[in-house]
């Protein structure tokens, strides 16, 4: 029990310290989104400058100085974009911790599946540089909106998710050769009154004993600094309790896992 308690007591101080780096965040990132909007407004205005004097440019230099305001405009508008991403999902910690939790909202599910997972990649990629992976998505296209709690159904997909970025890129490390590709399959779907979300990769697969500790808090196979263990119990519990749902999962060592959510449908 003394064991339980204080697993638990670590666990209301991590959500405190995520809720107060969460707000720390928002600050700078605030700086990014609008210095980013500030210099696509300077951008235009030097392309109105250079328009203006289109006769005292040479005609390769003026290409190329429309080239180079195009890629900026578009790098411009990335940022702000990804920085605005990065505010929502801060604003997802924040809420949580101030116990607005548990509110089931009208959801666009395929939107907020690609979302999560196109999240988590391009998160993979900044931290593993010169690494790729194939991702095969399947959504059904005629899903109407079902009534979830975005919030954590969001984190649970990036949970899964970035896991299987783990498990695919530690097998491609592991590997001698260079014929394996890494691949995750996300698949979104309804069968039967009931709403399925899979995520499977050909990663490095679980052993038995990863299969039993899978949920446990704080049971990771990850170096430090790379996983504290909780991805997996979050994860069930916003399936399991919060949407009275069930996590399945095959998995074979060397081969790969698949998870699949399967929640009961709610559209009111
Ligand atoms: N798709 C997968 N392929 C292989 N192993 C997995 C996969 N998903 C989970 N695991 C194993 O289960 C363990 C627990 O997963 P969990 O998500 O709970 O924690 P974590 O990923 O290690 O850390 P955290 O998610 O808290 O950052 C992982 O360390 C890994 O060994
Ligand atoms: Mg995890």
């Amino acid at each position: 029990m003394r064991e339980q308690l204080k697993k638990q007591e670590k666990l209301a101080s991590l959500g405190i310290l995520s809720a107060g780096i969460a707000h720390e965040i928002q600050n700078p990132l605030n700086f990014v989104i609008n210095f980013s909007k500030m210099s696509g407004k300077l951008l235009n205005d030097l392309k109105e400058l250079v328009d203006d004097n289109e006769d005292n440019l040479a005609e390769d230099d003026r290409e190329e100085v429309n080239d180079i305001i195009a890629d900026l405009e578009e790098n411009m508008s990335k940022i702000t974009e990804h920085g605005e991403r990065a505010i929502s999902i801060i604003r997802g910690i924040l809420l949580v911790s101030r116990g607005k939790e548990n509110e089931f909202l009208p959801t666009d599910i395929v939107r907020l599946t690609k979302e999560y997972v196109w999240l988590s990649y391009h998160a993979m990629r900044a931290n593993f540089k010169n690494f790729n992976i194939t991702i095969h998505e399947s959504y059904q296209d005629d899903i109407p909106q079902l009534m979830v709690i975005p919030q954590d159904l969001s984190r649970a997909i990036l949970n899964v998710m970035n896991n299987a970025c783990f498990a695919v890129w530690k097998k491609s490390k592991d590997m001698a050769d260079n014929s394996y590709m890494p691949t995750i399959d996300v698949e979104v779907k309804t069968v039967d009154g009931d709403l399925l979300i899979a995520i499977g990769d050909n990663g490095e697969g679980m052993t038995a004993e990863v299969k039993e500790r899978l949920y446990e808090n704080f049971f990771t196979t990850k170096p430090i600094g790379q996983g504290t263990g909780l991805g997996m119990g979050i994860t069930r519990e916003i399936i399991e309790e919060k949407h009275h749902g069930k996590i399945t999962f095959e998995s074979e060592p060397g081969e790969g896992t698949r998870f699949t959510f399967t929640i009961p449908i709610r559209t009111r």
